[in-house]
Protein backbone atom coordinates (compact mmCIF):
# COMPACT_ATOMS: atom_id res chain seq x y z
CA UNK A 1 0.00 0.00 0.00
CA UNK A 2 3.03 2.09 -0.01
CA UNK A 3 3.45 1.64 -3.65
CA UNK A 4 7.46 0.49 -3.11
CA UNK A 5 8.26 3.18 -1.05
CA UNK A 6 9.44 3.10 2.17
CA UNK A 7 7.52 5.30 4.03
CA UNK A 8 3.85 6.91 3.51
CA UNK A 9 5.41 10.59 3.34
CA UNK A 10 7.72 9.45 0.97
CA UNK A 11 4.14 8.57 -1.54
CA UNK A 12 2.65 11.57 -0.12
CA UNK A 13 5.54 13.98 -1.19
CA UNK A 14 5.84 12.31 -4.54
CA UNK A 15 1.86 12.59 -4.89
CA UNK A 16 2.10 16.12 -4.72
CA UNK A 17 1.43 17.14 -8.44
CA UNK A 18 -1.24 14.79 -8.72
CA UNK A 19 -2.77 16.24 -5.27
CA UNK A 20 -2.80 19.91 -6.35
CA UNK A 21 -3.84 19.09 -9.86
CA UNK A 22 -7.24 17.19 -8.37
CA UNK A 23 -7.84 20.15 -5.88
CA UNK A 24 -7.62 22.60 -9.21
CA UNK A 25 -9.95 20.24 -11.50
CA UNK A 26 -12.99 21.78 -11.89
CA UNK A 27 -13.11 24.70 -10.36
CA UNK A 28 -11.52 26.63 -13.18
CA UNK A 29 -13.51 27.07 -16.14
CA UNK A 30 -12.67 27.27 -19.94
CA UNK A 31 -12.58 31.69 -19.72
CA UNK A 32 -10.55 31.16 -16.57
CA UNK A 33 -12.59 32.59 -14.64
CA UNK A 34 -13.23 30.52 -11.01
CA UNK A 35 -16.22 28.63 -10.63
CA UNK A 36 -16.45 27.47 -7.15
CA UNK A 37 -20.64 26.83 -6.94
CA UNK A 38 -19.98 24.09 -4.18
CA UNK A 39 -18.88 27.49 -1.71
CA UNK A 40 -22.82 27.62 -0.62
CA UNK A 41 -22.09 31.19 0.68
CA UNK A 42 -23.15 33.37 -1.68
CA UNK A 43 -21.83 35.48 -4.24
CA UNK A 44 -24.47 38.64 -2.50
CA UNK A 45 -22.67 37.24 1.01
CA UNK A 46 -18.96 37.29 0.00
CA UNK A 47 -19.55 40.76 -1.44
CA UNK A 48 -20.34 42.19 2.08
CA UNK A 49 -17.52 40.47 4.04
CA UNK A 50 -15.76 42.65 5.94
CA UNK A 51 -12.80 41.05 7.42
CA UNK A 52 -11.82 37.39 7.39
CA UNK A 53 -10.10 35.29 10.06
CA UNK A 54 -8.55 31.97 9.65
CA UNK A 55 -8.09 29.44 12.26
CA UNK A 56 -6.46 26.38 12.73
CA UNK A 57 -3.74 24.31 13.63
CA UNK A 58 0.02 23.21 13.34
CA UNK A 59 0.80 22.98 9.94
CA UNK A 60 -2.67 23.75 8.42
CA UNK A 61 -2.21 27.15 10.04
CA UNK A 62 1.06 27.71 8.30
CA UNK A 63 -1.32 27.32 5.46
CA UNK A 64 -3.35 30.40 6.88
CA UNK A 65 -0.59 32.35 7.46
CA UNK A 66 0.05 32.49 4.01
CA UNK A 67 -3.21 32.41 2.55
CA UNK A 68 -3.23 36.12 4.24
CA UNK A 69 -0.97 37.31 2.22
CA UNK A 70 -2.82 36.32 -0.55
CA UNK A 71 -6.35 37.26 0.92
CA UNK A 72 -5.04 41.21 1.83
CA UNK A 73 -3.50 41.95 -1.58
CA UNK A 74 -6.22 40.46 -3.98
CA UNK A 75 -8.91 41.48 -2.22
CA UNK A 76 -8.13 44.22 0.63
CA UNK A 77 -10.08 42.95 2.92
CA UNK A 78 -8.59 42.71 6.19
CA UNK A 79 -7.24 39.03 7.29
CA UNK A 80 -5.93 37.74 10.68
CA UNK A 81 -4.86 34.32 10.69
CA UNK A 82 -4.92 32.77 14.48
CA UNK A 83 -3.90 29.30 16.08
CA UNK A 84 -7.43 27.52 16.96
CA UNK A 85 -6.08 27.06 20.28
CA UNK A 86 -5.35 30.96 21.03
CA UNK A 87 -8.59 31.94 19.21
CA UNK A 88 -11.20 29.60 21.02
CA UNK A 89 -10.12 31.21 24.43
CA UNK A 90 -10.12 34.68 23.28
CA UNK A 91 -12.88 36.87 22.64
CA UNK A 92 -12.60 37.81 19.43
CA UNK A 93 -14.41 40.67 17.90
CA UNK A 94 -16.88 39.03 15.02
CA UNK A 95 -19.86 39.62 13.38
CA UNK A 96 -22.25 38.63 10.69
CA UNK A 97 -19.73 40.55 7.66
CA UNK A 98 -17.15 38.46 9.13
CA UNK A 99 -15.86 35.01 6.93
CA UNK A 100 -14.18 32.65 9.07
CA UNK A 101 -11.93 29.91 7.21
CA UNK A 102 -11.26 26.81 9.42
CA UNK A 103 -8.22 25.05 7.82
CA UNK A 104 -7.77 21.59 8.80
CA UNK A 105 -6.81 18.29 6.95
CA UNK A 106 -8.76 16.05 9.41
CA UNK A 107 -11.71 17.63 9.83
CA UNK A 108 -11.56 16.62 13.35
CA UNK A 109 -8.90 18.65 15.15
CA UNK A 110 -10.42 19.81 18.37
CA UNK A 111 -8.91 23.15 19.20
CA UNK A 112 -9.71 23.95 15.25
CA UNK A 113 -13.45 22.79 16.09
CA UNK A 114 -13.82 24.66 19.11
CA UNK A 115 -12.66 28.26 17.45
CA UNK A 116 -15.23 27.54 14.62
CA UNK A 117 -18.45 26.78 16.96
CA UNK A 118 -16.97 30.34 18.84
CA UNK A 119 -17.08 31.85 15.73
CA UNK A 120 -20.58 30.82 14.47
CA UNK A 121 -22.33 31.72 18.18
CA UNK A 122 -21.19 34.96 17.43
CA UNK A 123 -23.09 35.04 14.00
CA UNK A 124 -19.88 34.93 11.81
CA UNK A 125 -20.08 32.74 8.39
CA UNK A 126 -17.75 29.67 8.62
CA UNK A 127 -16.01 28.48 5.20
CA UNK A 128 -14.13 24.41 6.12
CA UNK A 129 -11.06 23.91 3.89
CA UNK A 130 -10.69 20.28 4.35
CA UNK A 131 -9.22 16.94 3.38
CA UNK A 132 -11.82 14.35 4.96
CA UNK A 133 -15.25 13.94 3.33
CA UNK A 134 -17.96 14.10 6.03
CA UNK A 135 -15.86 15.12 8.83
CA UNK A 136 -16.79 17.33 11.55
CA UNK A 137 -15.26 20.60 11.15
CA UNK A 138 -16.79 21.20 7.70
CA UNK A 139 -20.40 19.10 9.09
CA UNK A 140 -20.55 21.83 11.59
CA UNK A 141 -19.38 25.18 8.86
CA UNK A 142 -21.81 26.56 6.64
CA UNK A 143 -19.84 26.20 3.64
CA UNK A 144 -16.56 23.29 2.51
CA UNK A 145 -13.92 23.49 0.38
CA UNK A 146 -12.53 19.98 -0.07
CA UNK A 147 -8.92 19.34 -0.91
CA UNK A 148 -8.46 16.55 -3.12
CA UNK A 149 -5.20 15.10 -1.35
CA UNK A 150 -6.59 11.51 -0.90
CA UNK A 151 -6.04 10.33 2.23
CA UNK A 152 -2.50 11.46 4.14
CA UNK A 153 -1.80 8.58 6.50
CA UNK A 154 1.56 10.07 7.28
CA UNK A 155 1.53 12.40 10.25
CA UNK A 156 3.61 14.79 9.08
CA UNK A 157 1.62 16.75 6.65
CA UNK A 158 2.47 17.23 3.27
CA UNK A 159 0.41 17.34 0.39
CA UNK A 160 -2.24 17.84 2.31
CA UNK A 161 -0.48 21.50 3.04
CA UNK A 162 -0.19 21.87 -0.77
CA UNK A 163 -2.94 21.60 -1.23
CA UNK A 164 -4.65 23.65 1.11
CA UNK A 165 -2.72 26.17 -0.10
CA UNK A 166 -4.11 25.77 -3.39
CA UNK A 167 -7.47 26.34 -1.78
CA UNK A 168 -6.51 29.17 0.30
CA UNK A 169 -5.15 30.25 -3.37
CA UNK A 170 -8.29 29.93 -4.43
CA UNK A 171 -10.72 31.07 -2.08
CA UNK A 172 -8.35 34.38 -2.49
CA UNK A 173 -8.71 34.81 -5.85
CA UNK A 174 -12.36 33.78 -5.88
CA UNK A 175 -13.18 36.54 -3.44
CA UNK A 176 -11.38 38.83 -5.38
CA UNK A 177 -13.49 37.97 -8.42
CA UNK A 178 -16.40 38.09 -7.09
CA UNK A 179 -15.83 41.68 -5.59
CA UNK A 180 -13.97 42.80 -8.70
CA UNK A 181 -10.92 44.41 -7.13
CA UNK A 182 -8.75 46.48 -9.14
CA UNK A 183 -6.08 43.24 -9.54
CA UNK A 184 -8.67 41.46 -12.04
CA UNK A 185 -6.16 41.35 -14.40
CA UNK A 186 -3.62 39.40 -12.19
CA UNK A 187 -6.51 37.62 -10.77
CA UNK A 188 -6.24 35.95 -14.32
CA UNK A 189 -3.29 35.57 -14.66
CA UNK A 190 -2.17 33.93 -11.39
CA UNK A 191 -5.49 31.68 -12.24
CA UNK A 192 -3.22 30.62 -15.56
CA UNK A 193 0.21 30.13 -13.54
CA UNK A 194 -1.66 27.83 -11.10
CA UNK A 195 -2.53 25.58 -13.51
CA UNK A 196 1.31 25.55 -14.27
CA UNK A 197 1.97 24.51 -10.36
CA UNK A 198 1.57 20.61 -10.64
CA UNK A 199 4.25 20.35 -13.31
CA UNK A 200 6.77 22.58 -11.61
CA UNK A 201 6.47 20.46 -8.20
CA UNK A 202 6.68 17.94 -10.35
CA UNK A 203 10.44 19.24 -11.59
CA UNK A 204 11.38 20.25 -8.13
CA UNK A 205 10.76 16.63 -7.11
CA UNK A 206 13.27 15.88 -9.62
CA UNK A 207 16.07 17.56 -8.63
CA UNK A 208 15.74 16.31 -4.73
CA UNK A 209 19.66 13.96 -4.63
CA UNK A 210 21.18 16.80 -3.17
CA UNK A 211 19.31 17.79 -1.07
CA UNK A 212 18.86 14.55 0.16
CA UNK A 213 22.67 14.05 0.51
CA UNK A 214 22.90 17.14 2.25
CA UNK A 215 20.63 16.03 4.41
CA UNK A 216 22.58 13.27 5.17
CA UNK A 217 25.45 15.57 5.69
CA UNK A 218 23.59 16.99 8.66
CA UNK A 219 22.60 14.25 10.61
CA UNK A 220 24.49 14.98 13.65
CA UNK A 221 23.92 18.55 13.74
CA UNK A 222 22.00 19.65 17.11
CA UNK A 223 20.79 22.92 15.20
CA UNK A 224 19.28 24.06 11.91
CA UNK A 225 17.36 27.58 11.66
CA UNK A 226 15.58 28.84 9.10
CA UNK A 227 14.55 32.01 7.57
CA UNK A 228 11.92 33.94 5.56
CA UNK A 229 10.03 37.18 4.25
CA UNK A 230 6.69 37.86 3.01
CA UNK A 231 5.02 34.26 2.17
CA UNK A 232 8.81 32.53 2.68
CA UNK A 233 8.03 32.83 6.21
CA UNK A 234 5.39 30.52 7.05
CA UNK A 235 7.29 28.35 4.76
CA UNK A 236 10.31 28.78 6.97
CA UNK A 237 8.38 28.06 9.77
CA UNK A 238 7.00 25.12 8.18
CA UNK A 239 10.63 24.17 7.41
CA UNK A 240 10.85 23.84 11.37
CA UNK A 241 7.92 22.07 12.28
CA UNK A 242 9.29 19.55 9.86
CA UNK A 243 12.30 19.15 10.88
CA UNK A 244 11.23 18.52 14.90
CA UNK A 245 8.41 16.65 14.26
CA UNK A 246 10.42 14.12 12.34
CA UNK A 247 14.29 14.42 12.71
CA UNK A 248 13.64 15.63 15.93
CA UNK A 249 16.14 18.11 16.11
CA UNK A 250 15.76 21.49 17.34
CA UNK A 251 15.01 24.25 14.48
CA UNK A 252 13.58 27.25 14.43
CA UNK A 253 11.76 29.45 11.47
CA UNK A 254 12.08 33.37 11.89
CA UNK A 255 11.47 36.55 9.98
CA UNK A 256 14.06 37.60 8.50
CA UNK A 257 13.59 41.04 9.50
CA UNK A 258 13.67 39.77 13.13
CA UNK A 259 17.33 38.70 12.86
CA UNK A 260 18.61 42.15 14.77
CA UNK A 261 16.02 41.59 17.16
CA UNK A 262 17.64 38.86 18.93
CA UNK A 263 17.94 35.63 16.69
CA UNK A 264 20.84 36.92 15.17
CA UNK A 265 22.83 35.76 18.35
CA UNK A 266 22.47 32.18 17.44
CA UNK A 267 24.55 32.64 14.49
CA UNK A 268 27.75 31.08 15.02
CA UNK A 269 30.34 28.77 13.56
CA UNK A 270 28.91 26.12 10.90
CA UNK A 271 25.27 26.25 11.88
CA UNK A 272 23.11 25.46 8.86
CA UNK A 273 20.45 28.58 8.67
CA UNK A 274 18.31 27.79 5.34
CA UNK A 275 16.91 30.84 4.16
CA UNK A 276 14.08 31.08 1.80
CA UNK A 277 14.66 33.82 -0.97
CA UNK A 278 11.43 35.67 -2.88
CA UNK A 279 11.52 36.14 -6.96
CA UNK A 280 13.88 38.91 -7.70
CA UNK A 281 11.33 40.20 -9.89
CA UNK A 282 7.92 41.58 -9.19
CA UNK A 283 8.62 43.15 -5.30
CA UNK A 284 12.46 42.90 -5.99
CA UNK A 285 12.49 45.42 -2.24
CA UNK A 286 12.26 42.02 -0.70
CA UNK A 287 14.68 39.91 -2.33
CA UNK A 288 17.51 42.53 -1.78
CA UNK A 289 16.61 42.50 1.74
CA UNK A 290 17.08 38.99 2.07
CA UNK A 291 20.07 38.96 0.09
CA UNK A 292 21.79 41.13 3.02
CA UNK A 293 20.28 39.02 5.59
CA UNK A 294 22.51 36.13 3.98
CA UNK A 295 25.44 38.04 3.36
CA UNK A 296 25.18 39.10 7.49
CA UNK A 297 24.46 35.79 8.97
CA UNK A 298 27.77 33.94 6.63
CA UNK A 299 30.13 36.66 7.81
CA UNK A 300 29.18 35.35 11.21
CA UNK A 301 30.07 31.83 10.35
CA UNK A 302 26.42 30.31 9.60
CA UNK A 303 26.49 27.24 6.69
CA UNK A 304 23.68 29.16 4.50
CA UNK A 305 21.30 27.15 2.59
CA UNK A 306 19.69 28.80 0.26
CA UNK A 307 16.48 28.27 -1.45
CA UNK A 308 16.05 30.42 -3.91
CA UNK A 309 14.19 30.97 -7.70
CA UNK A 310 16.69 29.42 -11.10
CA UNK A 311 18.53 31.93 -12.38
CA UNK A 312 19.04 34.32 -9.50
CA UNK A 313 22.87 35.73 -9.32
CA UNK A 314 23.00 38.00 -6.85
CA UNK A 315 22.07 35.18 -4.50
CA UNK A 316 23.81 32.56 -5.86
CA UNK A 317 27.37 34.00 -4.72
CA UNK A 318 25.77 33.88 -0.90
CA UNK A 319 25.10 30.24 -0.72
CA UNK A 320 26.92 27.19 0.60
CA UNK A 321 24.34 24.98 -0.81
CA UNK A 322 22.19 26.24 -3.44
CA UNK A 323 18.70 24.86 -3.77
CA UNK A 324 16.99 26.32 -7.24
CA UNK A 325 13.07 26.28 -7.32
CA UNK A 326 10.60 26.93 -10.56
CA UNK A 327 10.08 30.52 -11.49
CA UNK A 328 6.79 31.66 -9.94
CA UNK A 329 4.39 34.70 -8.94
CA UNK A 330 5.79 35.50 -5.16
CA UNK A 331 2.31 34.70 -3.79
CA UNK A 332 2.57 31.26 -5.08
CA UNK A 333 6.28 30.25 -4.32
CA UNK A 334 5.47 28.49 -0.84
CA UNK A 335 3.91 25.89 -3.37
CA UNK A 336 7.85 24.93 -4.87
CA UNK A 337 9.47 26.40 -1.49
CA UNK A 338 8.12 23.82 0.82
CA UNK A 339 8.40 20.67 -1.26
CA UNK A 340 12.88 20.80 -0.61
CA UNK A 341 11.71 21.29 3.06
CA UNK A 342 9.80 18.11 2.84
CA UNK A 343 12.59 15.93 1.36
CA UNK A 344 15.10 17.71 3.75
CA UNK A 345 13.10 16.44 7.33
CA UNK A 346 12.35 13.35 5.68
CA UNK A 347 15.69 12.42 4.80
CA UNK A 348 17.57 14.11 8.02
CA UNK A 349 15.33 11.23 9.91
CA UNK A 350 15.89 8.67 8.20
CA UNK A 351 19.20 9.23 8.73
CA UNK A 352 18.98 9.71 12.24
CA UNK A 353 16.96 6.09 12.47
CA UNK A 354 14.04 7.69 13.25
CA UNK A 355 10.49 6.16 12.33
CA UNK A 356 9.29 8.80 9.53
CA UNK A 357 5.42 7.86 9.69
CA UNK A 358 4.86 8.09 13.00
CA UNK A 359 7.23 10.26 14.85
CA UNK A 360 7.50 9.85 18.91
CA UNK A 361 4.30 11.47 20.62
CA UNK A 362 2.71 12.48 17.85
CA UNK A 363 -0.92 11.22 16.56
CA UNK A 364 -2.31 11.98 12.71
CA UNK A 365 -5.49 13.72 14.27
CA UNK A 366 -5.66 15.42 17.58
CA UNK A 367 -8.68 15.22 18.82
CA UNK A 368 -7.74 15.98 22.19
CA UNK A 369 -6.41 19.67 24.09
O1 LIG B 1 -5.87 17.67 10.67
P1 LIG B 1 -5.38 19.08 10.85
O2 LIG B 1 -4.97 19.72 9.57
O3 LIG B 1 -6.37 19.95 11.61
O4 LIG B 1 -4.09 18.96 11.76
C1 LIG B 1 -3.41 20.08 12.24
C2 LIG B 1 -2.07 19.70 12.81
O5 LIG B 1 -2.21 18.80 13.87
C3 LIG B 1 -1.13 19.09 11.76
O6 LIG B 1 -0.98 19.91 10.65
C4 LIG B 1 0.26 18.81 12.37
O7 LIG B 1 0.88 20.01 12.69
C5 LIG B 1 1.11 17.98 11.39
N1 LIG B 1 1.55 16.76 12.03
C6 LIG B 1 2.33 18.69 10.91
O8 LIG B 1 3.06 17.93 9.99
Amino acid sequence: EKGGYDYFMLKEIAEQPKAVADTLLGRIDLAGNLCLDEVRIPASVLREVSKVVIVACGTAYHAGMIAKYAIEHWTRIPCETELASEFRYRDPILDQRTLVIAISQSGETMDTLMALRHAREQGAKVLAICNTNGSTIPRESDAVLYTHAGPEVAVASTKAFLTQLVACYLVALYLGQVRGTKWGDEILSVIRELSEIATQVDEVLETMEPVRELARSLASKNTVLFLGRHVGFPVALEGALKLKELAYMHAEGFAAGELKHGPIALIEQDVPVVVVVPSPRGRSVLHDKIVSNIQEIRARGARTIVIAERGDEAVAPYADHLIEIPVTPTLLQPLVATVPLQVFACELATARGNEVDQPRNLAKSVTVE
